[in-house]
């Protein structure tokens, strides 16, 4: 089917303004749109610029919004997002970070805030001699605090950081909280430096 990618452009170096270029290509419902944006790159505009690597769901690189969603590129089929032969795709870079170029953002912000998350254990009692179990069970309280690729796509989309752009963010958030119920498992009586100062009175 034929499909129009539309595709936000930018280049700040140059100090050109945003704006939205058409591309009609034909792709495969089944097709991903990373591959459409591949095609495009490849086959009929070299300037486009977008991130991408592992092209599996697993790197985070390649979030931006599609249609108005943030997705990753390379786990959205042509399906997903267009139904009829000449649907329009529009495909933005994401929120709350700086265009570098086209689809890329500078994620600085993002990581900086991640990392400020300590991802260690402060123990308040006397260290143990041995190991201290934890049981499938209690190890399934923080699994999917686990998951996560660091793809930034929850930053573009909280609704907070609209309003408060110091709002430390989903994702720090979440990896707070995977420590958090790890001690918790683990029976420590500890303490979590859950952030740097910059952001501890705005966890909430
Ligand atoms: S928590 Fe946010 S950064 Fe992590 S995978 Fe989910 S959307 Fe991406
Ligand atoms: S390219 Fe790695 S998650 Fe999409």
């Amino acid at each position: 089917m034929n499909v129009v990618l539309e595709l936000y452009r930018q280049d700040p170096a140059s100090g050109g303004e945003g704006e939205f270029k058409s591309y009609e290509l034909a792709l495969e419902p089944t097709d991903r749109i990373l591959d459409g944006l591949i095609r495009i790159s490849r086959d009929m505009d070299g300037s486009l610029s977008f991130r991408k690597s592992c092209a599996h769901g697993v790197c985070g690189s390649d979030a931006m919004r599609i249609n108005g969603k943030e997705r990753l590129a390379c786990k959205t089929l042509v399906q997903d997002v267009a139904e009829n032969e000449g649907d329009v795709v529009r495909i933005e870079p994401l929120r709350h970070m700086t265009v570098q170029r086209d689809l890329m953002v500078d994620q600085q912000v993002f990581f900086e805030k991640f990392r400020s998350v300590k991802p260690f254990l402060i123990p308040q009692d006397e260290v143990q001699e041995k190991e201290r179990i934890q049981s499938p069970e209690e190890r399934a309280l923080f699994d999917e605090a686990t998951k996560c690729i660091n793809c930034s796509a929850c930053y573009s989309a909280c609704p907070v950081l609209d309003d408060n752009p110091d709002f430390i963010g989903p994702a720090a958030i979440v990896a707070a909280a995977r420590y958090v119920l790890r001690y918790m498992s683990i029976r420590v009586n500890s303490y979590l430096v859950s952030t740097a100062y910059r952001y501890r009175q705005k966890l909430w």
